[in-house]
């Protein structure tokens, strides 16, 4: 979604600034501007596309400032073009800021600024904001006063950098359940909506909290409320390789991500597992662990893929732990009126941290009075900060607006996480324990024959529809399978569970529909013969998913894409992999950036 930069320092700004904003490109976005200041003057340009056209735009100009605010819009008030795009501006051009988030109250405030004789130019709830201020000096000539006095009046979401064009030392930004962070720089500070466009500037981070506003000049940064009381500033180090945030040799990030599956599988289990102990070691968990100990059932709640990583979550808690779970897209559990049982925990499961809904149901719950737990990647993330206890991924950014290596990260760690809480240790626990010490190995064998999945999306790539089948640990792989295709190729893709196929889905089976079977050897496997068969009755191309030394599948299915052996609770975490290069090279194949999905956004930090 949208992305805020800002820079204020010793050096020329755009330049750091663009940068800056290139690195935000892959959360999804229609626009991209920015205001630059220099003493008396700001410059303003915008432009409707990728940040590459905002930079043709101004090709051989020179425009020097060291402060400016720069903006990616992902249209939400108003269509996409030049003059929704952010920065937006006051009647006088002394105010200018970019905005994340959503003024709620915005049409009253127009109206009461409109009556005041306040012009606007763009559909967007921001523009209301550099007014807002705007009006408040007019009795009150002091820009702060006036800036904490207009963040008081608006309602709803954001995060904004602001400008004042009469001081062009100052950069301010605020922060309301929409992501900021600081980056300390040497005479130099930075503003970022993502920690990912800091990397190469510096480690040094301060998160913004919820009602705070910065105040910062190259050499100070004073964080206060909105009360203009102090806080700490509490500097962290950002744990990110610039490396981890580049392609590498890879053409996308989606196919880089692809292949670290070994790596992050890895580092999830890297000092948490003990196989030999019977051990599995989650300090982040232990600092609830009374409250653990009277866990009598969980409710997992997440949005996109993670919630498909939730619905394995379900199979693997229930089987593991014998907890029983169930999950819940974050946006229906927040409008639901669901009594909780005591013993309750609720466990949110996000790659950003930031996702709105995933947020909102987390505060719910907590309000609710359940433990909140946490599965988060990006550290520092809000919801890593407002659950009361929980577990990082470790699997690096991930920058590829479709998720994949993110998915495999969070299996793996919902497995530690119900070992971890499992009161049961017997022999199939540790055989658990055992071979997901073996999965890294057995992921990249996969990756070292993806040339068969590239010849197979080759063969399939104008087709318009495909049905993904699968059971058991292998429903929500059909269905994250599915996801992925349609997010990255655009074709319709339906995951069903196998069983229920025949209750819809199957009417549409023909020559033209294919289908992909999810068909490990498992304890559901000859169900899922039969319903093969069901489908090639119709004359549906098959495609299966299946466990190397399946002889009988080559017999039913057209195209055999074969996985290692591994236990069932496990196979997820091969199963996924060929779906996911299926999708990439499906999407490729038919000329899509896959990294930036069209209408997509890598965190949707709106509702
Ligand atoms: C967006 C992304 C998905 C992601 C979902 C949830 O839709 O495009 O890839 O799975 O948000 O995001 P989260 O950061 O909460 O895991």
């Amino acid at each position: 979604m949208c992305g805020i930069v800002g820079y204020i320092g010793k050096r020329q700004a755009l330049p750091i600034g663009l940068a800056g904003l290139e690195t935000l490109e892959y959360r999804g976005y229609d626009s991209a501007g920015f205001a630059i200041c220099n003493p008396g003057r700001v410059t303003l340009v915008k432009q409707v596309g990728y940040v590459q056209q905002l930079k043709d735009k101004i090709e051989n100009q020179n425009i020097a400032g060291n402060l400016c605010i720069l903006h990616t819009r992902w249209a939400t008030h108003g269509t996409p073009n030049e003059v929704n795009a952010h920065p937006h501006h006051d009647c006088a051009g002394r105010v200018y800021l970019v905005h994340n988030g959503i003024i709620e109250n915005y049409k009253e405030l127009k109206n009461y600024l409109g009556q005041r004789g306040h012009a606007f130019i763009s559909e967007t709830d921001t523009e209301v904001m550099p007014h807002l201020i705007e009006e408040l000096l007019k009795d009150e000539n002091d820009f702060k006063t006036a800036l904490f006095n207009a963040l008081k009046m608006i309602e709803g979401t954001y995060a904004f950098a602001i400008i004042n064009k009469e001081d062009p030392h100052t950069l301010y930004a605020a922060r309301l359940s929409s992501p900021l962070v600081i980056g300390v720089g040497n005479e130099e500070n930075f503003l970022a909506s993502d920690p990912s466009a800091l990397i190469e500037s510096t480690r040094k981070v301060i998160y913004l909290k919820d009602g705070e506003v910065a105040e910062m000049t190259k050499d100070s940064i004073v964080i206060t409320d909105l009360d203009q009381r102090p806080t700490p500033l509490k500097v962290e180090q950002l744990e990110w390789t610039l490396e981890q945030a580049q392609k590498g040799n890879f053409p996308h990030f989606m196919l880089k991500e692809i292949f670290e599956g070994p790596e992050v599988v890895k580092a999830a289990i890297q000092g948490r597992l003990k196989p030999r102990e019977h051990l599995v070691k989650l300090g982040g968990l232990e600092l609830a662990q009374k409250r653990l100990n009277a866990m009598r059932r969980l409710i997992i709640l997440a949005c996109g893929t993670s919630y498909y990583a939730g619905l394995v979550g379900e199979y693997i808690f229930e089987e593991i732990a014998g907890i029983p779970t169930e999950v819940h897209f974050a946006s229906e559990f927040r409008y639901r009126e669901e009594p909780f049982e005591p013993g309750t925990v609720a466990l949110a499961i996000s790659q950003s941290g930031e996702t709105a809904d995933t947020l909102a149901a987390l505060r719910k719950a907590k309000k609710a009075g359940l433990l909140t737990l946490g599965l988060v990647n990006v550290v520092g993330s809000t919801i890593a900060r407002e659950t009361d206890a929980g577990v990082y991924n470790h699997a690096g950014p991930e920058i590829g607006v479709a998720s994949t290596k993110a998915f495999l990260s969070q299996l793996t760690t919902l497995i530690l996480m119900a070992l971890y809480v499992s009161k049961k240790r017997g022999a199939f626990h540790t055989a658990l324990m055992q071979e997901l010490m073996e999965i890294p190995k057995k992921i990249q064998s996969i990756l070292d024959a993806s040339e068969q999945i590239q010849q197979l999306a080759a063969t399939y790539a104008t087709h318009s529809n495909f049905l993904f089948l699968g059971r058991r640990y292998n429903y929500p792989v059909a269905l994250e399978g599915a996801l992925k295709l349609k997010e990255i190729s655009y074709i319709h893709a339906e995951g069903y569970g196998a069983g229920e196929m025949k209750h819809g889905p199957i009417a549409m089976v023909g020559p033209d529909f294919p289908t992909i079977a999810v068909v490990p050897s498992n304890s559901v496997s000859d169900k899922m013969y039969s319903n093969i068969q069901e489908i090639k009755a119709r004359r549906g191309p098959m495609i299966a998913v299946a466990t190397e030394g399946d002889e009988h599948i080559s017999s039913l299915a057209d195209h055999v894409l074969y996985i290692p052996k591994t236990l069932e609770p496990l196979e997820p975490l091969l199963s996924i992999v060929p779906l996911q290069l299926f999708a990439y090279y499906m999407g490729t194949k038919r000329g899509y950036n896959v990294d930036r999905p069209r209408n997509l956004a890598k965190s949707v930090t709106v509702e």
